[in-house]
């Protein structure tokens, strides 16, 4: 039987990427990057959805080239469906289905924060240290099934149950903010560009995580919620500026560290608690807010401290990227899951 490769697309926000994967080994997974955005302080939708237009022949075909494959060795296509930006998620659908269609290849349609949680299926590549496992008695790269994943994105934060590539429950999840979205905003009330995470986490290293204290909302269950830091970080500031205009410009490491921890600890705390509750002891992260050095280090420590695997995919698979969506792909054409090529995007998604 010929391996199993698949070709598969992710344009749901600001990033096209395409990935080649060949019996779930990543082979390609190439990543145009939109900066046009940067400016505006978030993603303008509009022009996301032209820039997707105009990268995406250009990723596909060098993803082929990097992989060294024609597109008579693929097996199938795959494409994020949902959730995401309509406009963005449209141009990677129709390409996709185009590409089936030309092919007359099988389709497989993809939920993209499905395929955050399976991006820790992906083998680490060995290179980048910190995406090996850690733990007590973790002797293996993947984690076994079942597995907890806390899925922190632009738009998500989620603590998923993984059963199975194919089933995956949501046990908790942000009842307003994402945790990407409380770093974004909070960069934003200290003047930095968007996407202001990443560098929050830069600034962060070089702070005191415990000068300044911002509170933990007391949420029951599993359930998350960032609206009450991201306004007392408003109120903070406005206090702080209107006695030292200078304020943000002198303390800027301290508050980013202390803002940092304090998202740390929110996720952390539930997701200690939903290992405690199901009593699952394979932990991952993913999604954007992974690649958070802080939040890495943190759940590192945790799972050392309670004897817990700990599993990160390597950085190039935490932010949006084609090789997760490749992943999930493979496991929906081993299971026979295939769309019809009358599937459509969709923006918002049932899980
Ligand atoms: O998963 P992702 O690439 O896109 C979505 O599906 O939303 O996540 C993007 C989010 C953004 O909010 C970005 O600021 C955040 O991930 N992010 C980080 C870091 N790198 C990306 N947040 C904190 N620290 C980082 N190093
Ligand atoms: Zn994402």
């Amino acid at each position: 039987m010929n391996p199993v490769t698949i070709l598969a697309i992710e344009s749901s926000c600001d990033e096209t990427s395409c990935a080649i994967s060949r019996e779930a080994v990543i082979l390609s997974n190439i990543i145009a990057g939109q900066s046009v955005h940067e400016q505006y302080g978030g993603v303008v939708p509009e022009l996301a959805s032209r820039a997707h237009m105009q990268h995406i022949v250009p990723v596909v075909d060098a993803a082929l080239r990097k992989a060294g494959l024609e597109l008579s060795s693929i097996t199938a296509i795959a494409f994020t469906q949902s959730p995401g930006l309509i406009g963005s998620l449209l141009v990677g659908s129709q390409f996709a289905k185009s590409l089936a269609l030309a092919l007359d290849l099988p389709l497989l349609a993809v939920h993209h924060m499905q395929a955050h949680v399976l991006a820790n299926l992906i083998e680490p590549a060995g290179k980048d240290p910190s995406s090996a496992a850690v733990g007590t008695t973790a002797a293996h790269a993947i984690p076994r099934f079942p597995f907890l994943c806390l899925t922190v994105s632009g738009g998500h934060t989620q603590i998923v149950v993984c059963k199975s590539p194919l089933s995956l429950e949501v046990i908790g999840e942000t009842l307003d903010d994402a945790a990407g979205e409380a770093f974004d905003k909070s960069a934003k009330l200290l003047g930095l560009p968007y996407p202001g995470g990443p560098l929050i986490d830069r600034y962060a290293a070089q702070g005191d995580p415990a000068r300044f204290s911002f509170p933990e909302p007391r949420i029951p269950g599993l359930d998350f919620s960032f609206s009450g830091l991201k306004t007392a970080i408003l109120y903070f500031l406005q206090e702080q500026v209107a006695n030292d205009p200078a304020f943000i410009e002198k303390n800027l490491a301290d508050i980013c560290a202390s803002i940092q921890s304090r998202i740390i600890s929110i996720l952390l705390h539930k997701f200690e608690k939903a290992a405690r509750q199901t009593g699952i002891k394979d932990l991952c992260i993913a999604g954007g807010v992974s690649a958070n050095s802080g939040l890495r280090k943190a759940f590192r420590d945790m799972g050392e401290r309670q004897g817990w695997n700990t599993f990160i995919p390597p950085f190039e698979y935490c932010t949006d990227n084609a090789a997760m969506i490749a992943i999930a792909g493979h496991y929906k054409y081993l299971a026979g899951d295939f769309a019809e090529l009358s599937v459509s995007a969709s923006a918002r998604a049932e899980w």
